[in-house]
């Protein structure tokens, strides 16, 4: 066993001491590049930029983290990476409130996707598990709290599943642990609206432009999961993945047991649209 170090408070490198840790008083971002492009950056920005003064972390110069995010992705060399940052509000001693003087800590880091095993994903289709939605009120706020999210993912992996969807307490689906979450009856393509407190997630908004060329109407309102365990076609929609086919919804199979033709049509006109290339 590591023996147990003691020391002065004064001491203790500020990493242990970071309010992320403690409180989770955070907010973060993961964004993805295709070929060595880095996709939606702008997008995600933006949305870190909201999350910031969702919290009241201030003082951040986006420039400065636009240049930190590009440099560490230069210096990577992966062509498919995501791109994960997070600031916290800073380090000190455990007090909830924690001051207006601290200074913010960033960090980041830049990893390989396994395309190839979301690839199959796409091709097989996925198997998604109900779970109570125990999240905040502030959903649209990308903390670094995540629990409950971690909790259901968990809980959806014990029954082997890849998602968890989440239902709140009307019985109302609002989105996955960590994806957009859509579903289709005949040629109508349903998800939870923005106000359902649920991440404004930036796939979600690209499959919404992407559905109209693919013929799809679009209907953004909350659905139960019985309503959902009917549809013809489903899907999850992510960063890091695009889009993901649901074939089976607890114990429901969707359509026969494969991709449907909308979700196929689906991930085709997002590539095509956002002109992506994984090579
Ligand atoms: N999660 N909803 C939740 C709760 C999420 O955590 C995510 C993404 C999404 C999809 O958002 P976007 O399309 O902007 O990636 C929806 C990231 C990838 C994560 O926490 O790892």
């Amino acid at each position: 066993m590591i023996e147990d170090k003691t020391l002065p408070l004064e001491e203790i490198d500020p990493a242990y001491c970071d309010r992320g840790i403690y409180f989770g008083d955070g907010v973060y971002e993961v964004m993805r590049s295709y070929n060595g492009k880095l996709f939606a950056f702008e997008e995600h920005i933006q949305r870190f930029a909201q999350s910031l003064v969702g919290i009241e972390i201030n003082g951040i110069d986006l420039d400065d983290i636009r240049s930190r995010v590009r440099c560490a992705f230069e210096q990577a060399k992966i062509p498919n990476a995501k791109i994960y940052w997070h600031v916290t509000r800073g380090s000190g001693p455990r007090d909830h409130c924690g001051g207006n003087d601290l200074t913010p800590n960033f960090f980041l880091t830049v990893m390989e996707l396994n395309d190839a095993a979301a690839d199959e994903e796409k091709k097989k289709g996925i198997a998604v598990s109900t779970h109570p939605d125990w999240r905040w009120k502030r959903c649209d706020i990308k903390s670094l709290n995540l629990l409950a999210n971690v909790l259901a993912r968990r809980d959806a992996q014990k029954k082997g599943c890849s998602e968890a969807i989440l239902f709140d307490e009307h019985g109302l689906v609002t989105e996955g642990s960590a994806s957009a979450f859509f579903v289709i009856f005949g040629k109508t393509l349903q998800t939870a609206p923005l106000t359902a407190n649920i991440l404004p997630s930036i796939t979600r908004a690209f499959v919404l432009d992407a559905a109209k060329s693919v013929g799809l109407e679009l209907l953004e309102k909350s659905f139960t999961p019985h309503d959902a365990a009917a549809a013809s076609e489903m899907f999850i929609a992510v960063t890091t993945k695009d889009i993901v086919p649901v074939v089976k919804f607890d114990e429901s199979k969707i359509g026969d047991g494969t991709p449907g033709p909308y979700v196929k049509k689906l991930i085709e006109e997002f590539r095509n649209k956002f002109k992506i290339s994984k090579s």
